[in-house]
């Protein structure tokens, strides 16, 4: 599947911008479907400032719960009610109050076998195919309208790690990894490249003085997991003012 070129980076002054940054392309997608809308979700600590907001009257009162479905990009071998847990995070935050449990759709990493991450990936893998209605992925029809994003301080993103295999994936939709480069250090389970970029939108969260280091390095092109990610639709990076380089001349 061809990827999309084209990355339009957005500056916004804090976290507290980005979140409301974030919701308002949350609303606009889902907008623009009127029938089942797809969104997955990511974990890290990023999206917490947007999921709260998508849980206060004025942004859960446009959300047509009815007919969205939400997904997760990687989980992490812990128990559901860990507060390391991708999808519990997003559960508690807003998706179980708000939610139809049929709508939300969690890698079964709580379940699964932590020695054997690839059978839980094959079983989300299932879940997903089962949703699109085919297990070929075709460029008109993308499998998400949104997929949320966030980059790791060694450029990963989901958990596809840099020169990991799992990288360079180019027919399964979900894979398992048994060692993360970062903390937690417990095994994955990621969607892959082809998954995560079929998406009408792609929406990265950049925020904090810590990213700028990596910023500085995807920036420079280096052939890094978040640089690899683009879209077969908009790729937008929402980086906060806190995390732009200091030479930064836009891109
Ligand atoms: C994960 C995430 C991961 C995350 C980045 C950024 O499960 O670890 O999905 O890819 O998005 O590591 O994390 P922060 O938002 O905490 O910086």
């Amino acid at each position: 599947m061809a990827a999309n070129d084209n990355r339009h980076v957005i500056t916004v002054a804090d976290r507290a911008a980005m979140a409301a940054t974030a919701a308002e392309h949350l609303l606009a997608i889902t907008a623009a479907n009127s029938g089942r809308v797809a969104i997955c979700l990511t974990g890290g600590s990023s999206p917490k400032q947007l999921y709260q907001l998508l849980a206060t009257d004025a942004y859960r009162s446009r959300i047509p719960w009815q007919r969205v479905h939400w997904f997760i990009g990687d989980e992490r071998f812990v128990p559901a009610d860990d507060p390391l847990n991708n999808m519990g995070m997003a559960r508690s935050l807003f998706l179980d109050r708000f939610a139809p449990a049929a709508n939300i759709h969690p890698i079964p990493t709580a379940t699964a076998d932590p020695a054997d991450p690839d059978r839980g990936a094959a079983l989300y893998e299932q879940e997903l195919q089962s949703f699109y209605g085919a297990d070929t992925l075709d460029e008109a029809r993308p499998l998400f309208d949104l997929v949320l994003m966030g980059i790791g301080p060694d450029g990963h993103t989901a958990s596809l790690f840099p020169d990991d295999p799992a990288l360079g994936e180019t027919s399964r939709w979900v894979v398992g990894v048994p060692k993360a480069n970062v903390e937690p250090f417990v095994p994955r389970v990621t969607l892959t490249l082809p998954a995560l970029t079929s998406c009408h939108e792609m929406l990265f969260e950049i925020s904090g003085r810590d990213k700028r280091a990596i910023l500085t390095r995807l920036f420079a092109g280096e052939n890094l997991p978040a640089n690899r990610a683009r879209s077969t639709g908009e790729t937008v990076w929402l980086v906060d003012r806190a995390a732009i380089p200091e030479n930064f001349g836009g891109q």
